[in-house]
């Protein structure tokens, strides 16, 4: 990582996904999940606190230290148990079906190979486990898509390699998770290149 992505990211990140107006989506995100969940893209924690009490653990996978660090008091005051279990989501150190269900928020734009990440959840998650997810993403209309993809290489450089174009429920379809509830709304107060938002939940169909 470069002293951009290392030190200052993180910190961006905070600002433009950490609003307490997320709060709202947060929640409604983690609701369908239970038990042990593994979450990518950990972040800063803003998911913390949203869980619903029937999650009863949560491995945080999150190549960024200062992020992880940036989250220690919220993961403190959890009382469901939080642990760095990973960095990287496109290979995760777990043995098959390990979880009860997963969660991304504002992650799968990110990880660079997507496929492998969403493959990787698969195998990890037990079949029936639900991946849980609030992601922005390729826009519904047109001429929101002609912008996305004009500024994508600029997001990209100032994102940490965040995409503002990827079609979030082709790559759950194409990695085999079936789609149960995706809610695609533009977000409140964020312009729509920023704000096509994905949110729902999959199955994992083993
Ligand atoms: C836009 S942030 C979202 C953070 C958090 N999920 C939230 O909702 O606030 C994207 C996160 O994905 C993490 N990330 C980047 N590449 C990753 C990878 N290969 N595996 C797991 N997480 C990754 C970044 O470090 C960053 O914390």
């Amino acid at each position: 990582m470069g002293f951009y992505d290392d030190r200052i990211l993180p910190r961006v990140i905070e600002v433009t996904c950490g609003g307490r107006g997320m709060d709202g989506l947060r929640r409604r995100a983690c609701a369908p999940l239970s038990g042990a969940i593994v979450e990518v893209g950990f972040g800063s924690g803003f998911n913390v606190g949203n869980y619903p009490p029937e999650v009863t653990s949560v491995a945080a996978i999150e190549p960024s230290d200062l992020a992880w660090r940036r989250a220690a008091a919220r993961v403190a005051s959890s009382s469901i148990p939080i642990e760095r279990a990973g960095l990287d989501g496109q290979r995760l150190p777990f043995d098959d079906h390990s979880f009860d269900g997963a969660l991304s928020t504002f992650t799968l734009c990110t990880i660079p190979d997507l496929s492998a990440a969403l493959s990787e959840l698969r195998r990890v998650v037990k079949p029936g486990g639900r991946l849980a997810f609030l992601e922005h993403g390729l826009a519904p209309s047109t001429s929101v898509q002609r912008f996305q993809h004009l500024i994508d290489p600029v997001e990209g450089a100032l994102g940490g390699g965040c995409r503002l174009t990827r079609d979030i429920p082709a790559e759950l379809d194409a990695a085999g998770w079936r789609i149960v509830e995706n809610d695609r709304f533009y977000g409140k107060g964020v312009p729509k290149p920023w704000s096509a938002f994905n949110l729902g939940y999959a199955v994992c169909p083993g």
